[in-house]
């Protein structure tokens, strides 16, 4: 089987794990998840979002939380924008790498970013050169390229388009958001073999949610298709909050698990990652959906049958 030796795990929980939760985590608490991953090995941690705090509540503090995080060498802090303020905030805050979103869903974008995909697109040009004119450098997602709650189906096309703006403006980075959990994985691996081959600049980042237990497959599939970037949330947290019935990312520490029993290396300490895990379940108050916390490891399993 043609599978990588290393892989790339994107924590996301700080942004994508925390927006969608009812109880807003303090500077204090996301500030300590935040540096526990840093030190867990992880080489990209998006540590929040710069968009408006009326639309997304739980991140109204990521300037200060940015600020106060301890910042290790070799580790690439990220965090979303929506737009030319979200670039000023992460100017501000010494943040060196923003994250541009767009929908291939109509629905979605509207919902989310209050616009129409073509109005999101017509303001990469003016986010771009602003962040390359303060040395920050520019990723782009594409939320629902593998399927919407409003469209079912959403055409390979659209999808293409928005990677070709994205390219237009020397965004070589790109996302593939299945913000809905629709994706599955013989879908998975036949758009980023194509994608793969019809846009060889671009570096492919898969982005999962667990939301019909396909997210694991969908990673599987991914790297059959040669991508080595996933993102992921401690405890399988998250969500969109403008997606109906949205459910957590795939879990850090379950990819982690999977991906060490299979030999691939992620530079990750797994017993960290679910250390972290822990932390956020008692941070937020409530259960999480990750397997390994439930389970615990393979390697486990016997130290528990012979206690
Ligand atoms: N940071 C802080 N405040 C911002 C902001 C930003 N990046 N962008 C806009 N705002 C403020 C404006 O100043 C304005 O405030 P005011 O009412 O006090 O004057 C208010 O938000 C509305 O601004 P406007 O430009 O009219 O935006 P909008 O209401 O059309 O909303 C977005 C557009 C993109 C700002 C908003 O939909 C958004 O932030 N979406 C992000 C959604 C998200 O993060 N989803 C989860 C990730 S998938
Ligand atoms: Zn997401």
């Amino acid at each position: 089987m043609n599978l990588p030796k290393s892989v790339t795990i994107c924590e996301v929980g700080p942004r994508d794990g925390l927006q969608n939760e009812k109880k807003i985590l303090s500077v204090e608490e996301k500030i300590e998840l935040i540096d526990k991953i840093s030190e867990a090995g992880y080489r990209v941690i998006e540590v929040g979002s710069f968009v408006s705090p009326k639309a997304v509540p739980q991140m109204a503090t990521t300037d200060e939380v940015f600020k106060r995080i301890t910042k290790r060498e070799n580790i690439e802090y990220r965090a979303l924008v929506a737009n030319l303020k979200g670039v000023e905030r992460a100017i501000e805050c010494g943040c060196k790498k923003v994250k541009l979103n767009v929908s291939a869903s109509r629905e979605h974008n509207l919902r989310n970013l209050n616009m129409t995909p073509e109005e999101s697109v017509g303001k990469f040009k003016e986010c771009v050169a602003l962040a390359k004119a303060n040395g920050i450098e520019v990723s782009g997602s594409i939320s629902m390229p593998f399927g919407s709650p409003w469209d079912y189906k959403i055409p390979k096309d659209d999808v293409k388009k928005i990677v070709e703006a994205y390219l237009n403006v020397g965004i070589v980075e790109i996302s593939l958001s299945d913000a809905a959990g629709m994706a599955v994985p013989s879908q998975v691996y036949e758009m980023c073999s194509e994608f793969k081959k019809t846009f060889p600049e671009v570096k492919w980042i898969l982005h999962f949610h667990n939301t019909r237990g396909a997210g694991l497959a969908n990673v599987f599939a991914g790297m059959l298709a040669g991508v080595t970037w996933f993102d992921a949330s401690f405890g399988g947290l998250g969500g969109c909050p403008f997606v109906p019935g949205a459910e957590g990312n795939i879990a850090s520490e379950d990819v982690i698990h999977m991906l060490h029993e299979m030999n691939i290396d992620t530079g990750v300490d797994l017993d960290k990652a679910i250390e972290i895990a822990k932390s956020a379940r008692d941070m937020v108050g409530h259960d999480l959906p990750s397997c390994i916390l439930k389970a615990g490891k393979n390697s486990d399993l016997l130290k528990r049958w012979l206690s």
